[in-house]
């Protein structure tokens, strides 16, 4: 018998999905270049691309978008915004964002001063994070737990910086040329893994000790929180806001995607503890790139969809059963023999694709090509995180070897049923099952910046 933790939501809005034939999902995989991300949504039965954005706003947000305040400057929706997130953060500072990107331009060069020679070392940079590390002219290093990378093994905070190799790299590059030292929870890149607040402690030694920047990447900090609140002892009676609170105590600024745990469409966070002279500069900064520092490149009703949003990812049973849904399809997966990232993380289930295609080298891919059976298999959309992924060496344009090849099937908050999460585990079992058919992939187009996206593909011969 399934144990199911019952949604503490209903239904009241649909909208209608369908599973094209196999022979039009071929063709349109054709056609998009072997890339998911090209594909037309219409051509996707169930989409696992991203949780960002793609979630369901409960009736307490569409009410609050009747109410947003679309003055220009000084929106009484910014306000009802900053104090929400003043709130949950303790923070003095709060620019909005339209998404995490445009917060990491925003606040990634200022950290960077235009000094040359400068790094950032996280445990693990999310790809638009390194990205913006790079366009600010810096080098992003990433330096998490090696048990990490072992899918198989138990580890309860598999997202945990290596404190010794965080020390040494600190001493080897110098504390002038780090920029900053960026934690992002959760993890993302390795599976949605979690992060302990010891851990997160010792970083925050480190850090003060070499007096670097500590930033929080935190799209998912309210799922970090509850891993928390599950795994670390002493915080079992804690609430889910009190431990999100005692993660910010420890950071200096926050950035967020908030389209995760900010329960919306759209939007970003900027938060700084205190130091006021960096605020003022991101205030400067962020007109010319997002917008006024009171809309942040939203409209008045997503900042009053985000500040309802956002109190609501911090509701026990609402995140209870969040990650009930990505352990079932987990268990799902490992009792069908599929491999996969082991505790599944906060967002996703994470396959590991070195495992299910070992015959196809990391330079063509084997992630992407399980990825994109498992389309042609049931019209399901999942995402690559691997070498595709990674990209080039920016100095040397050499193909660098992503550490794990994952196909990363990721669950959308509040908007699919446990029936539709039997549909991916059935498909992916199905393309586990008929491993040794999948072939590798080339580059017909290769972009230079943030190449997954946009690239297309060509299955080797
Ligand atoms: C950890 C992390 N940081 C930053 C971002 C970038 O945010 P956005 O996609 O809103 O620009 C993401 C997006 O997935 C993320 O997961």
């Amino acid at each position: 018998m399934k144990k199911y933790v019952a949604p503490p939501f209903r239904i009241k809005m649909v909208e209608p999905i369908r599973l094209i034939p196999k022979e039009d999902r071929i063709k349109a995989l054709e056609k998009a270049g072997y890339n998911p991300f090209q594909l037309r949504s219409e051509d996707v039965y169930i989409d696992l691309l991203t949780d960002s954005g793609t979630g369901s706003m409960s009736q307490y947000q569409w009410a609050a978008l009747m109410i947003g305040d679309e003055s220009y400057a000084g929106s009484k929706s910014f306000y009802n915004f900053e104090k929400v997130v003043k709130d949950i953060t303790g923070y003095e500072y709060v620019i909005p964002a339209h998404q995490g990107r445009g917060a990491e331009q925003v606040v990634l060069p200022q950290l960077v001063d235009g000094k040359e020679g400068m790094h950032f070392i996280s445990n693990m940079h999310f790809d638009t994070t390194r990205a913006h590390v790079e366009i600010a002219g810096a080098r992003a290093i990433d330096c998490v737990i090696e048990e990490c990378f072992d899918t198989e093994t138990y580890h309860p905070f598999k997202g945990n910086f290596d404190l010794i190799k965080l020390e040494e790299l600190i001493k080897d590059k110098t504390a002038e040329k780090i920029a900053g030292i960026i934690m992002t929870i959760t993890n993302n890149s390795a599976g949605g893994q979690p992060v302990s607040l010891e851990n997160l402690r010792g970083v925050k030694k480190i850090a003060d000790a070499y007096g670097i920047t500590l930033v929080i990447d935190g799209a998912r900090y309210a799922e970090n929180a509850f891993f928390i609140k599950e795994r670390e002892e002493g915080y079992q009676d804690k609430t889910i806001k009190e431990i999100a609170k005692e993660q910010f105590d420890l950071a200096d600024i926050f950035l967020m995607s908030a389209k995760k745990d900010g329960l919306s469409n759209i939007g970003g966070i900027i938060a700084i503890k205190k130091d006021e002279e960096l605020f003022t500069k991101c205030r400067t900064y962020i007109v010319p790139m997002e917008g006024f520092p009171t809309y942040g490149g939203l409209a008045g009703r997503d900042l009053e969809a985000l500040a309802v949003g956002l109190e609501e990812a911090l509701d026990v049973d609402y995140m209870t059963h969040r990650i009930d849904q990505i352990r079932y399809l987990g268990d799902r997966l490992r009792e069908g023999g599929v491999p996969i990232q082991y505790p599944v993380g906060g967002h996703a289930v994470f396959v590991d694709c070195k495992k299910i295609a070992p015959h196809i080298p990391f330079g063509q891919f084997p992630a992407q090509a399980v990825c994109n059976a498992v389309y042609i298999e049931a019209g399901v959309r999942p995402v690559e995180i691997g070498s595709f992924l990674l990209g080039r060496d920016p100095d040397t344009g050499e193909q660098l070897e992503s550490p794990m090849e994952l196909m990363r099937l990721t669950i959308p908050r509040r908007t699919y049923t446990y029936a539709h999460l039997d549909v991916v585990a059935d498909a992916c079992i199905e393309v586990y099952n008929n491993r040794e058919k999948l072939v590798g992939f080339d580059f017909d187009f290769e972009p230079p910046v943030l190449r997954h996206f946009t690239a297309k593909l060509k299955p080797v011969k």
